[in-house]
C-alpha cells in the first residue's frame, strides 16, 4: 500500500448539500423546506436564462409554497465591482431571506457576494482578499448553468477592477452555499463557444489543482476524477449540445474541478488570465484555454511525473510516440483547435506593446502564482504572452 504523506496539513470545506442529475431542479422546493422557513426569495440570473422560461416556473413553484420571489437579471458577465454595487443596491432595497443564483459563474459569484453584503455592512471592495468577511451570509442556493467555474462549491467570487485592469478574488467560507442543484438539463442551451470556453476553464481548474504546490490527497481525488469526466465529455458536449449524458458528465466534472481548486488552488494559468480579462475583456474560459498548454510547457520539468497520472485519467497513457506528459499538452492543443477557441491574442487587440504591462499585472496575482510548481519570473510571463502573439 502507498502511504499518503504530505508536507503540510490540508483543509477542505464545500457546499452544505448537493442535489444532482437530470431533472434535479425539481428538488429545489423540498430541499429548501429542509433548510428553514423562508418568505422572501431573490433570484439572481441573466436574460439568457430567463429566456428559457425556467425563472417563471421557479417563481410559480415558490409562490405555491408561500414564498414571495422577485428576480434580478442585471449582473453582467464577468461583473465589475461597480456592477455588483448597483445590483446589490436594488436587491437589498426590499426584504430578502433566501438568495437563489441560477446562471454561469458570473451570476453565482454575484449571488455569493450579495449574501455576505446583506450581513456585513461594508463596501464590496473592502472584502477583496482572503478571509476578510466577518459574518456568515444569508442562505444561498446555487444552480450552475455553465460547466464551468465550479463556483457553486468554492468559497471564491471574482470581480473586475476596471481602473486596475485586473480581476481579483474575494475568498471566504461564509460564501459557501447551503444547497447546490446540478441539473444538466439547464446546460443544453449553452452555445458552442461558451460550452468550449467554460469546459476548458473547468479542465484548467482540475489540472492546475493537480499540479499545485498545495495539491493534497483530497484535491487529487477530485482533480483526477474531474479530468477523467471532462476528457470524456467536453468535445462530445460541444458537438452534440443536446446530449444529456455528456452534459451531465461535464457538469459533474466541473463541480469536481471546483472542489479540487477549493482544496489546492489554481496557479499561473489563472494568474496570467486575469489581466487578459481585466484589460482586454477576454472571457475567463478563453483566456485560460489559450494560456493552459503554454504554461504547462513552461512547467514541464517540474510536473512530468504528475502529467503521467493526468494522461492516464485522460485515457492517453498508451499513446505511443510522444511521452504521456507531452501527449497531455498535445491533446489540449487539439481540443482548442477542434472547438475553435482562439489561439492568437491579436484578435483581441493585444500587441507586443502590451506584453510588459500584462506581465507586471499578472505578477501581482501572488495568491495564485505561489501555487505554481515552478517559479515564474516577469520575463517568463512575457515569454508566455508572446507565444500567443505569433
Ligand atoms: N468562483 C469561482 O470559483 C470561479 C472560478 C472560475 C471562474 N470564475 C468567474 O466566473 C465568471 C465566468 O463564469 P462563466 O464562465 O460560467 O460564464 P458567465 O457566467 O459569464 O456566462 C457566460 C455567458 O453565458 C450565458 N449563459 C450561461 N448559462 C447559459 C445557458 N445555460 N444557456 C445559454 N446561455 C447561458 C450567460 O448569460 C453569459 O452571457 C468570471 O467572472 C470568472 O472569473 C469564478
Ligand atoms: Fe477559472
Amino acid at each position: 500500500m502507498n502511504a499518503v504523506q504530505t508536507a503540510t496539513p490540508y483543509f477542505f470545506q464545500t457546499a452544505g448539500s448537493i442535489a444532482a442529475g437530470a431533472g434535479s431542479l425539481s428538488q429545489l422546493l423540498p430541499r429548501i423546506g429542509a433548510l428553514g422557513s423562508f418568505k422572501h426569495a431573490v433570484i439572481i440570473t441573466q436574460p439568457s436564462i430567463q429566456a428559457l422560461g425556467v425563472i417563471d416556473s421557479l417563481s410559480g413553484e415558490l409562490a405555491k409554497a408561500g414564498i414571495n420571489s422577485r428576480s434580478y437579471t442585471e449582473v453582467k458577465p464577468e461583473p465589475t465591482v461597480g456592477n455588483i454595487r448597483e445590483v446589490f443596491a436594488a436587491v437589498s432595497a426590499e426584504p430578502v431571506d433566501l438568495l437563489i443564483g441560477i446562471g454561469g459563474g458570473s451570476v453565482l459569484d454575484a449571488t455569493k457576494l450579495f449574501s455576505v453584503l446583506l450581513t456585513n455592512p461594508v463596501d464590496v471592495q473592502s472584502l477583496i482578499g482572503t478571509d476578510l468577511v466577518a459574518n456568515p451570509g444569508i442562505p444561498t442556493v446555487l444552480i450552475p448553468t455553465t460547466s464551468g467555474t465550479g463556483s457553486e462549491v468554492t468559497p471564491n467570487a471574482i470581480v473586475t477592477l476596471p481602473e486596475e485592469e485586473l480581476k481579483v478574488g474575494i475568498i471566504s467560507r461564509h460564501m459557501l452555499p447551503k444547497l447546490v442543484i446540478l441539473d444538466p438539463g439547464l446546460t443544453v442551451s449553452l452555445p458552442k463557444p461558451i460550452t468550449a470556453a467554460t469546459g476548458m476553464d473547468a479542465f484548467t481548474h482540475a489540472l492546475e489543482s493537480y499540479i499545485s504546490n498545495k495539491a493534497n490527497p483530497i484535491s487529487d481525488m477530485f482533480a483526477l476524477e474531474s479530468i477523467r469526466l471532462i476528457a470524456g465529455s467536453l468535445v462530445q458536449a460541444y458537438h452534440e449540445g443536446q446530449n444529456l449524458a455528456a452534459r451531465e458528465q461535464l457538469l459533474l466534472g466541473s463541480m469536481y474541478g471546483g472542489m479540487a481548486l477549493t482544496a489546492a488552488g489554481t496557479a499561473a494559468v489563472h494568474a496570467l488570465a486575469y489581466p487578459l480579462g481585466g484589460k482586454f475583456n477576454i472571457s475567463h474560459g478563453v483566456a485560460n484555454s489559450m494560456l493552459l498548454p503554454h504554461v504547462m510547457k513552461f512547467n514541464m520539468d517540474c510536473i512530468a511525473g504528475r502529467l503521467e497520472q493526468v494522461a492516464a485519467a485522460m485515457g492517453l497513457a498508451s499513446t505511443g510516440s510522444a511521452g504521456a506528459p507531452e501527449a497531455v499538452i498535445e491533446r489540449i492543443f487539439q481540443w482548442t483547435k477542434e472547438m475553435n477557441i482562439p489561439q492568437n491574442l491579436r484578435a483581441f487587440g493585444v500587441t507586443e506593446q502590451d506584453v510588459d504591462s500584462l506581465a507586471v499585472a499578472a505578477s501581482k496575482v501572488t495568491r495564485l502564482l505561489n501555487n505554481n510548481p515552478k517559479v515564474m519570473s516577469i520575463e517568463d510571463m512575457q515569454a508566455v504572452y508572446r507565444k500567443l502573439l505569433p
